[in-house]
């Protein structure tokens, strides 16, 4: 599957005012990113729930491959689509249970599963890191994933997000929080990640975009409602 279309996507949030006002746009794989940027509370995470079918919208559609989602199931549009959350959650465990998380049906096992399981944190910058540590993907990340830097834990969840190997990715804030030499690293090695996808992200980082790609602009918030 090879774009995504969004067609005057108008949503919000039960009992409270339109967050999307109503949103047309397209994204697909041969092109650049699609980049959503607004301040906090713009609505850019909404943006996502909606794309992976947690929020249905008020008013408009979207279609993937030329598909309306409004004919598949929820879980029929996820299949298709791996997020990287705002806050990912980095559990008290190895690297590599961490990255098995991205395949719960055992998609892993196996030699083919091994390299793969390999190839993700490599891929996503973390191939040093792993290089230098004895016990490799079995080395345990600490409660929080407070063993690895705030650089090394979003690369470890983009990894995850890449093992997902889904045609559609979501990335939500990836640059949040991290030193502007490790943002413009993590970005350079998710734009060779993803290529030939169809990507997603949402951010308030103007150094996010480049020539290709896509942005849409989400307006001001409502003051009291933002967060
Ligand atoms: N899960 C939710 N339930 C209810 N309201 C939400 C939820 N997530 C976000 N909102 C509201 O939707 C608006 C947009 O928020 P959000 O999409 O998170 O903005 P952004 O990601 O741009 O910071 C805000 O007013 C926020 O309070
Ligand atoms: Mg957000």
């Amino acid at each position: 599957m090879r774009d995504l279309t969004t067609d005057g996507l108008v949503a919000g949030w039960p009992g409270g005012p339109d967050v999307l006002p109503g949103l047309t746009t397209h994204v697909d794989a041969d092109g650049g990113w699609l980049v959503v940027r607004g301040p906090s509370g713009s609505g850019k995470s909404t943006f996502l729930a909606v794309l992976l079918a947690a929020l249905r919208p008020r008013a408009g559609g979207y279609a993937l491959g030329g598909v309306p989602t409004l004919r598949l199931t929820g879980e029929g549009v996820r299949s298709r689509i791996a997020w990287l959350p705002q806050e990912a959650h980095v559990f008290a465990s190895s690297i590599r249970a961490n990255l098995a998380l991205a395949a719960p049906r055992g998609e892993l096992a196996g030699r083919d599963g091994e390299a793969r399981m390999r190839a993700a944190p490599a891929a996503a910058g973390l191939g040093g890191l792993l290089a230098g540590l004895p016990e490799g993907l079995d080395t345990p990340v600490g409660a929080g994933g407070t063993a690895l830097s705030g650089g090394e834990r979003r690369r470890l969840a983009a990894a995850r997000a890449l093992l997902a190997d889904r045609d559609v990715v979501l990335l939500d804030e990836p640059t949040a929080h991290l030193d502007p030499p490790t943002a413009a690293a993590l970005l350079h090695d998710l734009r060779a990640a993803l290529a030939g996808r169809v990507v997603v992200c949402v951010t308030h980082d103007d150094t996010v975009e480049q020539r290709g790609d896509t942005v849409v602009r989400l307006g001001t918030p409502v003051p009291a409602l933002a967060s």
